[in-house]
């Protein structure tokens, strides 16, 4: 390819699915011969995977490209290319805001990223191309970050439109993968010694809608179930309409599917949800939480919560509020509303002051607070399993892992407890992680 030594550099912004999307060109650009690098200065090529849910995802993008044109000015032969969300929807108009980038690649044409790369070398000029591949039954080249829990994509895409949202202009409409499709990355795993296995995609219990053959989310799920080696199932991210009783059945009753769900709720007012194209009222989201926590009674929950969308009045926001109170989240992904070009909500009036966004952001997170270093404290004394993933990153000495309701836990042990399951008593519940001692 005309490149002596090929060190890659890729920079992830955004989302799992843009993690694992980063994964993949790790895994497509090394069949190229490319060595991943994290260190920048032994890179001769440098690509950023970007996020545009927000605009402060933007920004953070936007700054660091900022960064790289001094990068180039000091080493001219350095290729900068920019795919993902931002990419996606912005296409050649890229080179206009930075004219130090080389190439420009979409969220849906990742395996075209060889050809387009030898196009950038070969005639040293822009190259932009987020045009959508063709649907393929080829397994996906994947050079995976952790040795002990996986991704794994079952779809692509949203049909949902929130009206916030724009994740289903980004990426497209949904693609169910097949479930052979899926079958195959999950035994290749089991060959690797993975343990856990998380499903992906913009809107997972929604899969298979839009396939020919008779499939849905709770029967993938009971596939999955029967991998020999893989120990735990997780999912994200869930949509509360496409939360079936069968679905949760399942939850309840697979043995290796996880006691924790990530069920985003946005708001707690029917007013705001419609008005986001939500498609639920609060009160069938509260009913299908009621079920989840009768039949599955230690599971996890967790929730993204926006504040300030236009049209959010102070009973909304209270009934925002109350719901958190009602539900007793372990954890929320908290977010000021934030319009997005080509975007419904974009337009609409009645817009919500930052002034009064902040006011509520801090007074959920406040209270957020609270619930979880209550129910952290709460679970004290009793006894977990822990996948081990490795090492702390705050603290080195401890190994860190995470409990089946996707608790973090921090604890003392040995290197060789890394990709095991270990019995772990709860001493200490914090905000956002317990600490554990071993039991042997
Ligand atoms: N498909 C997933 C992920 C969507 S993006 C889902 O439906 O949950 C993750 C979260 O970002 C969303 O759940 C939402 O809470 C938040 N988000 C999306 N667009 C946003 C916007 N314009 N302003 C603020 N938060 C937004
Ligand atoms: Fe966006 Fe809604 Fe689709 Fe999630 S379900 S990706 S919030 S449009
Ligand atoms: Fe961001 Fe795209 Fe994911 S907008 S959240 S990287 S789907």
């Amino acid at each position: 390819m005309g490149l002596k030594e090929k060190g890659l550099a890729v920079m992830t912004f955004g989302c799992q699915m843009n993690e694992y999307d980063s994964e993949r060109i790790g895994g497509i650009l090394s069949q190229e011969g490319f060595q991943l690098t994290e260190n920048l200065e032994e890179a001769q090529v440098i690509l950023l995977n970007t996020c545009s849910v927000r605009e402060k995802a933007e920004q953070k993008f936007y700054s660091q490209l900022g960064r790289l044109a001094e990068v180039k000015r000091k080493s001219p032969s350095l290729i900068i290319g920019v795919g993902g969300c931002i990419a996606q929807r912005e296409g050649e108009r890229i080179f206009d805001r930075a004219s130090h980038v080389d190439l420009v690649f979409g969220t849906q044409n990742l395996s075209r990223l060889p050809v387009l790369l030898r196009k950038v070398i070969e005639t040293r000029a822009g190259v932009a191309d987020v045009t959508r591949e063709e649907k393929s039954e080829a397994p996906y080249l994947i050079q995976r970050e952790s040795h002990v829990k996986a991704w794994v994509a079952i779809m692509q895409g949203c049909n949902n439109f929130c009206s916030y949202c724009v994740v289903p202009t980004t990426r497209g409409p949904q693609r169910s993968r097949s479930n052979r499709q899926i079958m195959e990355e999950i035994e290749g795993l089991i060959r690797e010694n993975y343990k856990e296995v998380t499903l992906l995609g913009q809107n997972v219990n929604a899969y298979g809608q839009d396939l020919p053959e008779e499939i849905n989310f709770a029967v993938l799920l009971s596939l999955v179930n029967g991998v020999k080696s893989i120990e735990r199932i997780r999912f994200v991210t869930s949509h509360p309409k496409d939360l079936s009783d069968e679905l949760i059945d399942a939850m309840a009753t697979l043995p290796k599917v996880c006691e924790h769900l990530h069920l985003p709720v946005q708001c707690g007012s029917d007013k705001i949800l419609n008005l986001m194209n939500r498609g639920y009222k609060a009160e069938e989201y509260q009913e299908k939480i009621g079920r989840l926590k009768a039949l599955i009674p230690h599971i996890g929950l967790s929730t993204d919560l926006i504040v300030g969308f236009p049209g959010e009045e102070e009973e909304d926001f209270a009934a925002t509020r109350e719901l958190v109170k009602t539900i007793q989240y372990d954890s929320i992904y908290l977010f000021k509303y934030s319009p997005r070009p080509d975007t419904t909500a974009a337009v609409f009036s009645n817009p919500v002051p930052e002034k009064i966004k902040q006011e509520r952001f801090q007074e959920i997170l406040t209270l957020q607070k609270e619930i979880a270093l209550r129910k952290n404290r709460e679970i004290e004394g009793t006894v977990v399993d822990v996948l081990v993933e490795g090492r702390s990153k705050r603290d080195a000495e401890k190994l860190t892992g995470r409990t089946r309701s996707n608790k973090i836990v921090n604890f003392y042990g040995h290197q060789d407890m890394v990709g095991r399951l270990v019995k772990l008593e709860i001493v200490k519940g914090k905000l956002y992680s317990l600490e554990g001692r071993l039991l042997n």
